[in-house]
């Protein structure tokens, strides 16, 4: 069994009520995970009530969206209230759960900028985003205002989220304003660092130098292992399957939390992650020491919301396969698969207030994952969101 127990919740691409959120909850204390990881910021949306910069919550609402399938006119979103995230610790505490808060940095920070486009590198106005994608507006390292601002904001998830685990992200970062910011080439040039993913973890670094002065680890997504100056202090969390340097990292004395997309991201049709495949998830990483097994902390379900925006799609994606996670976090997941489903099965008569996907997309072969991309991809673009993306 792993200590860290886990499931991620995006609300921040789209929201989930309270209410919602609670009954998710009842399924993790059920299934016997300990951690909540709640995505609060992105490019498409800030989800955390600020009081040290009230503006801030202003960054909640995104004036139209283009998610493909989830394309919808007129506004969306707002914040959750500090009484609203205080009464979401509560009920995770009565369960054993910890929340587990994530601010992502320096990338995925088009809400944030858009409120505080000093904060880039060439300080241009920001739109936060409408669509999904990985987007160039990021933060810049070498403004000392930028480090400011969020070690404030820091301060304030600290109040609210009294667990020992914070994340701060670190994932899809572009460096293409860096290379054009003479700030940044100062920076790099000052301190020494040889690439930009060094240099990105400069700014990490000092983040999980800060939270660890208040007690706290940082967790970081394991796009930033590819620095190798990355703080051993901080727990990278494995996403992206281009394992050689997370497992450098890990051998060499960091720790790390698992989950690999073509496993663990739930947001991804049956087709192409039956619960089959994530039932076969094996919680090591080929070339691990035995010392770096055993810094293994644990096993994450992600659910991203991109193209989730109702409590149904959500729930389907996430019942049965969340179970298997589960199983793989306790080091359950040995058993033979048929064995699997009928606990499954009997799993599913036990929890009649969760909307289930039918049984006939729980397990398909290999062969099914190519189509299901295709629609998948279709499914999830409009022609507009597709050009922005690509651009
Ligand atoms: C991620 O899926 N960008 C962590
Ligand atoms: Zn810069």
């Amino acid at each position: 069994m792993f200590a860290y127990r886990s499931f991620l919740l995006d609300s921040a691409r789209h929201m989930q009520s309270v209410e919602e959120i609670k009954k998710l909850i009842d399924a993790l204390a059920l299934l016997g995970f300990n951690k909540f990881h709640w995505h609060l910021t992105d490019d498409q949306g800030w989800r955390f009530e600020c009081a040290c910069y009230p503006a801030l919550n202003g960054a909640a609402v995104r004036p139209f969206s283009d998610f493909g399938k989830t394309c919808r006119e007129g506004p969306y979103g707002r914040v959750y209230t500090k009484e609203e995230m205080r009464e979401i610790v509560a009920y995770c505490a009565e369960r054993n759960i910890d929340v587990v808060p994530e601010f992502d940095m320096p990338g995925h920070t088009g809400a944030l900028l858009s409120v505080f486009p000093e904060l880039s590198c060439g300080g241009a106005p920001v739109k936060i985003k409408t669509h999904q994608g990985i987007f160039k507006d990021v933060l810049c390292p070498a403004k000392e205002k930028t480090f400011e601002v969020v070690t404030r904001i820091l301060d304030e998830f600290l109040e609210v989220f009294p667990g020992e685990y914070i994340h701060v992200g670190g994932d899809e970062t572009p460096p293409d304003h860096w290379k054009a910011c003479p700030d940044c080439r100062k920076k790099m040039k000052e301190c020494g660092v040889r690439s930009f993913a060094e240099y990105q973890n400069l700014f990490m670094n000092r983040i999980v130098e800060y939270l660890a002065q208040k007690n706290r680890r940082c967790i970081v997504w394991n796009d930033t292992a590819k620095g190798k100056n990355l703080d051993k202090r901080a727990i990278i969390q494995y996403w992206k399957e281009h394992h050689r340097a997370s497992v450098r990292f890990i051998n060499a004395g960091g720790s790390a939390i698992l989950s690999p997309f073509s496993y663990c991201y739930l947001d991804y049709d049956y087709s192409i992650t039956p619960l089959n495949r994530v039932y076969a998830l094996k919680p090591t990483l080929p070339g691990l020491t035995a010392e770096g097994r055993k810094r293994i902390l644990g096993v994450e379900g992600t659910l991203w919301t991109e193209y989730v925006e109702d409590d149904e799609t959500l729930e389907r994606l996430v019942f049965p396969r969340l179970i298997a996670v589960a199983k793989a976090a306790c080091g359950e997941n040995g058993r033979p698969y048929p064995e699997f489903l009928e606990e499954v099965r009997s799993l599913a008569q036990k929890m009649p207030a969760f909307a289930f996907a039918d049984e006939k997309e729980w397990t398909q072969p290999r062969a099914a994952v190519l189509p299901g991309w295709v629609r998948f991809l279709k499914s999830h673009f409009t022609k507009k969101s597709f050009q922005d993306l690509v651009s």
